[in-house]
């Protein structure tokens, strides 16, 4: 047993686990450039007052913090959203709108260690700032869809699931609910199907609403929004709703994601700061936790930086989706070897200006550091195949030029072999 091992909830990346975590990160940001965000970053230290002001003080249970050296109260960020925050309160103005920014932090939560929740993720976070139009949440909600997609999943692997916490607020206003109490509300409903009914209920009769009441409350989950509308027809305020939750997914059906989406009134999302439309994307067959989730949050950005702009975003975790990968054997997380080893044909051959032209040349080289296998070509072969070369590159005393030398050239997967000139060799890399 090793003397240390990492700490609870924290990963090492040994290359295997590197190289899907590698894999996923350049599809998160190839995804991001394709859909026109830029990227950002701030630092994974902030002031603990940043979270507190956000989401008071019960979330600093969820934190890794403490006290610097220079008495200041810090915190690891446990989320991406109030740094963007802070960064773009203090440079928003003269920026051309909207903002579109990515960013994939490596965020820290003092969380339980379960299946898919780590003390430790990384997180692709895509936000657009001060754009009011519901074709942005559409155009959002594609873009995280296409990570899963370009990573070969498909509409029968995953699911998005969306609601807007508008229909939410506006339908649990006329059953009843007060206002002071909308939060319990959301968060009964949030938990519908994990928590048994009557735990449901009590929690709603608690906030005030009687036994009819709090059926039709937990109803409202299981309703399309064309029953809704019929149901709360005399209410003007549902209208509009509804009109953008239609028009979300025609654009989505129009990107070409008909069939990864679906209206769920129990998606409400855990984060307090959403104001419209929020999703949450999940396995179908529901064996993991979320593996996305986002949406509209319209005030934040006034009660944290006192700039009245609306803004939308999501945060896809890589813990989930890594789980996901393997499950449906797309995970493909061999390291890959160098492209090249290079062995000496002859005692006394120098390879090592053929290692630098090589390399230059853009392939990925080792070559034998041991007097051992420098001096046995049988030797030298067997350390390329271990070390899982593509190919073994033989060389003899360099010509002049030196690209006229000639070499040989072992692909060590068949064992077939190619003589042919230096030169000829670097050209394939182009
Ligand atoms: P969140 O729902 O807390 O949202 O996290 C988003 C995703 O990050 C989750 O769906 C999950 O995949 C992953 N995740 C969260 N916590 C953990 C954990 N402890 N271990 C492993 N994975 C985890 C947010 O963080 C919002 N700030 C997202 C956002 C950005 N909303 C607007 N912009």
């Amino acid at each position: 047993m090793a003397r240390h091992a990492a700490l609870p909830g924290f990963r090492d990346f040994y290359p295997e686990e590197m190289a899907l975590r590698q894999r996923i990160m350049i599809v998160w940001r190839e995804v991001a450039i394709r859909y026109g965000f830029e990227e950002y970053d701030g630092p994974p230290l902030e002031s603990l007052d940043l979270y507190i002001e956000k989401s008071g003080p019960e979330i600093v249970g969820q934190l890794f913090n403490f006290t610097d050296k220079g008495g200041r109260e810090v915190a690891l960020r446990p989320e991406m959203t109030p740094s963007l925050v802070r960064m773009l309160g203090a440079r928003i103005k003269g920026m051309p709108r909207p903002v579109r920014w990515f960013s994939t932090p490596q965020l820290f939560r003092y969380e339980k260690q379960q299946r898919g929740r780590l003390r430790e993720h990384f997180q692709l976070n895509m936000d657009i700032i001060d754009e009011e139009s519901v074709l942005a949440d559409a155009d959002l909600l594609a873009a995280a869809l296409d990570v899963l997609r370009s990573l070969g999943l498909t509409s029968d692997d995953v699911v998005a699931r969306y609601s807007d916490r508008r229909l939410l607020h506006s339908a649990l206003l006329a059953l009843g609910v007060q206002e002071e109490s909308l939060p319990v509300a959301y968060n009964v409903i949030d938990k519908v199907e994990r928590d048994p009914k009557d735990v449901c209920m009590k929690r709603l009769g608690e906030i005030g609403l009687s036994y009819e009441q709090a059926e039709e409350a937990l109803g409202l989950t299981r309703m399309t929004p064309d029953a809704i509308g019929r149901r709360f027809a005399g209410d003007e305020s549902f209208g509009p709703i509804l009109q953008d939750l239609e028009r979300y997914r025609a654009a989505l059906a129009s990107l070409g994601f008909a069939d990864w989406i679906q209206l769920d009134m129990k998606i409400v999302r855990g984060l307090a700061y959403y104001t419209g439309i929020v999703f949450e994307i999940f396995d179908r067959k529901g064996q993991l936790r979320a593996i996305c989730g986002g949406g509209r949050y319209d005030r934040l950005f006034s009660s944290l930086a006192g700039i009245d702009v609306p803004a939308l975003g999501f945060g896809f975790g890589d813990v989930v989706l890594g789980e996901l990968l393997k499950d449906r054997g797309l995970a493909q997380n061999d390291p890959r070897g160098p492209d090249v080893f290079v062995i000496a044909n002859e005692d006394g051959v120098d390879v090592l200006p053929v290692v630098a032209m090589l390399r230059a040349a853009g392939f990925s080289t080792v070559y034998a550091y041991r007097q051992s296998e420098k001096a046995n070509v049988g030797k030298a072969l067997k350390a390329a195949a271990s070390a899982r070369a593509k190919v073994a590159l033989m060389v003899g005393k360099l010509s002049d030029p030196p690209g006229e030398t000639t070499v040989a050239v072992k692909t060590l997967a068949t064992g077939d072999q190619q003589t042919v000139t230096l030169s000829d060799f670097l050209v394939r890399r182009s």
